[in-house]
């Protein structure tokens, strides 16, 4: 087995706050995105700095619901998508500005997640959650319906709050938003239904 700590702590989004500071230059005064993060299992300093793969359970993550953890310094958002999120996203191509992911596909999707859901497993999203704008953190924006800053057919996704860039729940950026491309899938392997490796795409 891997010594790498295990992730396994749930989170509450209002304890914990993720701020890109240096990145959102062109941010409303103020902005600071919650993001629930996974604390417990951080690699050592010394590992983190040498950019450690990050080792995490998922096996409890409820549909619908997310974590996060960091990885080299980022945050990686793990999603599990219910089948209504999943039936939504081809119905979404026409609205996205890359809906098959072909633009930076070396940087921002591995071979494996070029695919309609983004993803090895359809139902398991992971992304890296820092828009490909300015860099600022996108808010979960999961209920559908019309709501404040999002138009009345939105099926679910992540809002940038500082200029309302929007993504859908597989990180595909919508057309004529500020942010050029889909959120970045970071490189990831299943060790087994419930472990994922975040930062390498093999297990040595
Ligand atoms: S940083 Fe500008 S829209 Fe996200």
């Amino acid at each position: 087995m891997s010594d790498i700590p295990v992730g396994q702590q749930r989170v509450d989004s209002s304890k914990r706050t993720w701020l890109i500071a240096s990145g959102c230059a062109g941010a409303v005064g103020g902005v600071a995105v919650a993001v629930p993060f996974v604390s417990t299992f951080q690699p050592s300093e010394k590992a983190k700095a040498a950019g450690a793969p990050v080792e995490v359970d998922i096996g409890g993550i409820a549909p619908g619901e997310k974590i996060t953890v960091e990885w080299r310094g980022k945050p990686v958002w793990i999603v599990r998508r219910t089948p209504e999120q999943l039936a939504a996203l081809p119905k979404l191509d026409p609205l996205l500005a890359d809906p098959k992911s072909k633009r930076n596909a070396d940087e921002l999707t591995p071979p494996y997640a070029r695919n309609e859901d983004r993803s090895i497993k359809p139902e398991i999203l992971v992304v890296v959650g820092i828009c490909t704008h300015l860099g600022c953190s996108p808010s979960d924006k999961f209920v559908p319906g019309p709501q404040p800053s999002l138009p009345d057919n939105w099926a679910g996704g992540f809002l940038c709050p500082c200029h309302g860039s929007t993504f859908d729940m597989a990180g595909r950026v919508y057309k004529d938003k500020p942010a050029p491309d889909n959120l970045e899938v970071p490189p990831h392997v299943y060790l087994s239904d419930s472990r994922i490796l975040i930062g390498e795409e093999k297990r040595a």
